[in-house]
């Protein structure tokens, strides 16, 4: 429905070209729900430590309970969780062998976990991976993990997770070759019967589920696989790993694009990566995973993502097209039913969306600080963030649905339901020549890519059943272009990337509905906008 006018040549003025996109926002198409939790982050467990020593990380995480009413989620997972050593006597909380940027093991005792539920806004859920690597002695480095963990973190200990990335344990030289999904329900059963019929656990007010699963390899992409196995959600819940009463979802992990060898750092992109029918792509190969998941009573969730694994790439990931990327990536998840997207964060990692400390990368000194993918978490936060704390649900526009354009809209639950938001997203790359450097990112990935011209922006004219004459208040997620690493904002507010503290106050900006239900939104290529009734 998209009608591209060349307004320039027409009004014979310096207008950039711009695109009108006529949207029809059905009533009766398919919905899923949308989770206040569903935008949270996944920490290496060897990373917990240094971003626990600023307050950075605490203050950013606040702001987002504020504007939800819900705190982030916040996994503690990741490769080290099978590399984490729980030895009770050791003489402080963790220990990273051989240090801290380089770990092979992990040492940690119970007051490693202390302080966690201080730190991050009251409230918050906790998700804690568990070693299943070592199996000795039935497991008695997971049990006295389980049993501490549990004891420090109470009720905010919502799941445990047995394993990260469980079908890369052959390769590892982990398991051996009959490791498959038969053998890992056969072991995923034989533990957590162990804690559940545990004293810890059994005498536990707060009893935590077990979110199951947490595969790595995508199933559609042959050259991310790590060996050959079976491990999927259709066949693991085949195999048997099915129980509602205490899965309390299926994980799977998800990186569009990789570091982690020279062939795929080949393909790296910024391009690629603000890319609406890439993102569908990527994201599309888990439709049959979730029905797998639904069908056994549990939601599929992305337990560990982001734009480009093995610690990120700097100018692609810590760029406000990843920032873009991250928002239409969380909706389009959630509108196929994928319920939560947690966003991986290392300390010294060019993909963390902020990061607690000064470290050395690539010769340069890297400050502490925020990225401008944090902003997508802010922006989102507006859109999570219901009336009243009442159920949300989602759909994707087929109307907006093209390699730079994207939409969705937001509907209430209950008695009163019925359209509440809207978002749109363009993706467009508009590559700009200010706001290209942030001093917690490498100097050397500023960009030097310009797009010619002026930035072009586009109107949409929205097909609303909101009544003629209501107020629609407007938020922008806003950067200088997608090549950008900071000046983003939401509407204008910023937080400074110091102390983590609000700067700027929000430029308020509204249209009113028009006859039909017409609603008309301007938004810049490489911009996102949340429409939303007052
Ligand atoms: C929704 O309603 C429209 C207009 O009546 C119709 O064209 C469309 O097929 C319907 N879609 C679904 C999924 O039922
Ligand atoms: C950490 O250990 C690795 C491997 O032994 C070594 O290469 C690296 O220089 C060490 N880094 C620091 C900061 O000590
Ligand atoms: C865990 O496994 C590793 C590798 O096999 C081994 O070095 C370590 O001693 C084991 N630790 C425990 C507590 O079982
Ligand atoms: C569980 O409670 C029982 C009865 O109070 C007690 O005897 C036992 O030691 C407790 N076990 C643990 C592991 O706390
Ligand atoms: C699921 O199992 C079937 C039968 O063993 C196998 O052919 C298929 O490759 C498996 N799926 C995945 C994603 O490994
Ligand atoms: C995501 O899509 C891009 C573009 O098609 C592709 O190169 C990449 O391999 C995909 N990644 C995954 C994990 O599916
Ligand atoms: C968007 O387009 C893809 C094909 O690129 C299609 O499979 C998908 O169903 C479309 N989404 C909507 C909401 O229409
Ligand atoms: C935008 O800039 C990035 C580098 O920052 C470059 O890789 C990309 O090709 C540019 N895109 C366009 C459309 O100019």
């Amino acid at each position: 429905m998209a009608r591209l006018l060349a307004l320039a040549s027409l009004l014979g003025c310096s207008q950039a070209l711009f695109a009108v996109n006529t949207v029809d926002i059905p009533l009766n198409g398919s919905k899923a729900i949308l989770r206040p939790d569903a935008y949270g982050y996944s920490v290496e467990p060897s990373s917990m430590a240094p971003f626990l020593q600023t307050n950075l990380a605490s203050v950013l995480m606040g702001h987002i309970a504020n504007i939800i009413g819900t705190p982030a989620p916040i996994r503690v997972g990741g490769n080290i969780a099978d590399q984490t050593l729980f030895v009770p006597d050791l003489d402080t909380p963790s220990l990273a062998l051989p240090n801290d940027t380089t770990v092979e093991v992990l040492q940690i005792q119970k007051d490693w976990f202390r302080g966690w539920t201080e730190y991050f806004p009251r409230g918050t859920d906790f998700i804690y991976t568990l070693n299943l690597r070592n199996t000795s002695q039935l497991w008695t480095n997971a049990m006295q993990e389980a049993a501490a963990a549990m004891d420090v973190l109470g009720d905010s200990l919502a799941l445990f997770e047995l394993g990260n990335e469980i079908d890369h344990y052959i390769n590892k030289g982990w398991r051996t070759a009959t490791w498959g999904t038969k053998e890992y329900t056969h072991q995923w059963k034989q533990l957590t019967h162990q804690i559940l019929t545990a004293g810890f656990y059994r005498n536990s007010t707060h009893k935590p589920r077990f979110q199951a699963a947490v595969f790595a390899d995508p199933p559609w992409v042959p050259d991310q696989h790590d060996e050959i196995d079976d491990f999927d959600i259709i066949n693991v819940t085949r195999a048997g790993l099915v129980d509602p009463q205490i899965i309390a979802a299926y994980s799977v992990h998800l990186y569009p694009q990789s570091t982690c060898d020279e062939v795929r750092r080949a393909r790296l992109s910024l391009n690629l990566l603000s890319d609406h029918e890439v993102i569908w792509r990527n994201l599309s190969q888990y439709v049959p995973q979730q029905a797998a998941a639904e069908a056994a009573h549990a939601p599929l969730v992305l337990g560990e993502t982001n734009s480009a694994s093995c610690s990120g790439q700097s100018g692609i990931s810590d760029t406000f097209g990843a920032a873009l990327w991250s928002t239409d990536y969380v909706l389009a998840a959630a509108s196929l039913g994928i319920e939560q997207v947690l966003f991986h964060l290392g300390h010294t990692s060019a993909y963390s969306a902020f990061t607690p400390a000064p470290y050395e990368s690539e010769g340069e000194e890297l400050e502490a600080g925020i990225r401008a993918n944090f902003y997508s978490h802010v922006f989102l936060a507006h859109v999570l963030g219901a009336r009243n704390n009442r159920p949300q649900q989602i759909s994707a526009l087929a109307a907006a649905n093209a390699s730079d354009f994207s939409g969705y809209a937001i509907y209430g639950e209950g008695p009163r339901s019925g359209l509440e938001k809207l978002v749109f997203v363009d993706l467009g790359v508009w590559n700009s020549s200010v706001g290209l450097h942030n001093p917690s990112t490498l100097s050397a990935t500023d960009s030097t890519s310009v797009s010619p011209g002026r930035r072009p922006h586009r109107k949409v004219q929205a097909r609303t059943t909101w009544q003629p004459g209501t107020e629609v208040k407007i938020l922008k997620l806003q950067g200088p272009g997608t090549n950008a690493k900071s000046g983003v904002s939401v509407s204008g507010v910023s937080f400074s990337p110091e102390t983590g503290e609000m700067v700027g106050r929000e430029e308020k900006e509204k249209v009113v509905v028009q006859h039909g239900g017409i609603v008309e939104l301007e938004l810049l290529q490489a911009e996102a906008i949340l429409a939303q009734r007052v």
